[in-house]
């Protein structure tokens, strides 16, 4: 007996050479026109972006077919023919159905709408996966998992994850989630808490505060000093409360860091790792852009060409600042800002876009930013005042990577730690590290789902993630 476990073929691998053969087809239906004598379907199942027709006149066949809707699973067997009208395409014409995933409230399953937002589809999972849009956005997102391990494979860097808890907050920005088992009781006790009303982490799973790691960079320095180049893909947690299309409570953080390399070395593969991720798409997945083009990313083809065509812009903080200030009324207008950053604050996400956007229309590095606004690893310059540190900002974005030099003068470290009254405590593994023969290192940081966004022109980070996870949204 036929069924849909046998051998099935993907759509992405049906071409004429197959002409004349009986083959298996599974997939889901993407269109239908289901008449008396006559039906056609078409068919996509992940492996493209590409769909098969499948067609019929045999009138048992299409009297079952008729419960089919859009976005119903399906399998067939069928015979492979030529397609009536476009020489270099082939068609399935069905001989029996082996499984058909009955919808079992046809008038309101959300695919038979006519339109249906980005924003609705988050709470229909299971439809939106089915979507034109997000099979290109995801099979793109796949495709830059892959590009990013070659890139950093070609260039002999090793892939560790290091440990995602842990007790310490990289960044310092007090952004940590803790993880604490002292909650998971059935009695509804209370956690014990101290003579302060301190929660008593001594009484917790580890015996002491765990957190959610904000950023595998520390664990990646002491890694780099013995393997001398390393990367992880790890997942990094931020309890942010910020509600914006680029901010994720989860996101997947590309990390890298370099023994013996400078500012300008980081520069440079922060260019050549996004450069080579646009050209991979372009050269690899030209069907999802094309199929994103029409739609829900009108332009994405020209913005990712125009970013591998030239160099990325590099330019200082202090320079930044003169162009702001230079162009303040035009910031102001457009933003509708009362005031702008001056020496020593952060930039801000409206002065970040304005400088990639409309002023440089590519991507931009800003470089050497002042001391206090920046985490206490970083290397100080000369002039008393900076440090070297780079992010790179991206048209339609923003922030897309943070790099910086890493100081490896304990002493400088320790001075730091002091001014800033610093509880190490949880860094001792780290600073051991730093005292005793440290290694000059750089690194950096890429939020792979704001890559994603970049190469998909998704606007919302949210639908750049098969699941996303932001302030005050945790759903699946
Ligand atoms: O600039 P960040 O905070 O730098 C670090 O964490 C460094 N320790 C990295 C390193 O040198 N190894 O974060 C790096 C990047 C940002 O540029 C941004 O793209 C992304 O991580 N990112 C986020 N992406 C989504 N949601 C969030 N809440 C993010 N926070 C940072
Ligand atoms: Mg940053």
């Amino acid at each position: 007996m036929t069924s849909y476990k046998q051998k099935h073929i993907d759509i992405s691998k049906i071409t004429s050479a197959l002409l004349s053969t009986t083959i298996t087809v599974n997939g889901w239906v993407r269109s239908l026109r289901i008449q008396a004598t006559v039906a056609f379907i078409e068919l996509h199942d992940g492996s493209t972006s590409k769909t098969i027709q499948l067609i019929t006149e045999d009138l048992s066949i299409i009297e079952k077919l008729k419960v089919l809707c859009i976005g119903s699973s399906l399998s067939i067997l069928g015979e492979v023919v030529k397609h009536p009208t476009k020489e270099d395409q082939v068609e399935i014409k069905i001989k029996e159905i082996l499984y058909l995933g009955k919808i079992h409230d046809p008038l309101t399953y959300i695919l038979n709408a006519k339109k249906t937002s980005l924003e609705t589809l988050r709470d229909h999972m299971d439809v939106r996966v089915k979507t034109r849009t997000f099979t290109a956005v995801f099979r793109i997102r796949a495709a830059l998992s892959k590009a990013t391990h070659d890139f950093w494979h070609n260039l002999g860097f090793h892939h560790l994850n290091p440990n995602i808890i842990t007790t310490g907050d990289c960044e310092g920005g007090g952004e940590v989630f803790t993880l604490t088992t002292l909650l998971n009781n059935d009695k509804g006790d209370i956690p014990t808490l101290d003579k302060t009303d301190i929660v008593d982490y001594s009484k917790d799973f580890f015996q002491k505060q765990a957190f959610l790691t904000v950023s595998s960079q520390l664990q990646l320095e002491l890694l780099c000093a013995g393997l001398g180049k390393v990367w992880t893909s790890n997942k990094s947690f931020r309890s942010e409360k910020s509600k914006t299309n680029r901010h994720l409570a989860e996101f997947e953080h590309i990390e890298w860091e370099v023994a013996w390399a400078t500012l300008d070395d980081l520069m440079d593969q922060s260019e050549m790792y996004t450069q080579f991720c646009f050209n991979y798409i372009l050269t690899n997945h030209m069907d999802d852009l094309e199929e994103l083009n029409k739609f829900t990313s009108k332009g994405i083809i020209e913005k990712l060409q125009s970013f591998v065509s030239k160099p990325y812009k590099r330019i200082t903080y202090n320079d930044v600042l003169l162009i702001i200030t230079e162009k303040q009324n035009d910031i102001k207008s457009i933003y509708k800002l009362v005031e702008l950053p001056k020496w020593g604050d952060d930039l801000g996400s409206e002065c970040e876009k304005y400088i990639a956007e409309v002023v440089f229309k590519q991507p931009v590095f800003v470089y050497n930013y002042p001391k206090d606004l920046k985490s206490f690893y970083m290397k100080h310059n000369e002039d008393g005042k900076t440090v070297q540190g780079c992010d790179l900002l991206v048209p339609g974005l923003g922030e897309l990577i943070g790099s910086s030099v890493r100081e490896e003068d304990y002493d400088k470290i320790m001075a730091v730690v002091a001014q800033r009254k610093m509880d190490v405590s949880s860094l001792k593994w780290y600073l051991e590290m730093r005292r005793n023969g440290s290694t000059p290192t750089a690194g950096a940081g890429l939020g792979f789902d704001r890559l994603v966004r970049i190469c998909t022109g998704i606007e919302n980070i949210r639908d750049a993630v098969p699941f996303p996870v932001a302030y005050q949204e945790c759903a699946y």
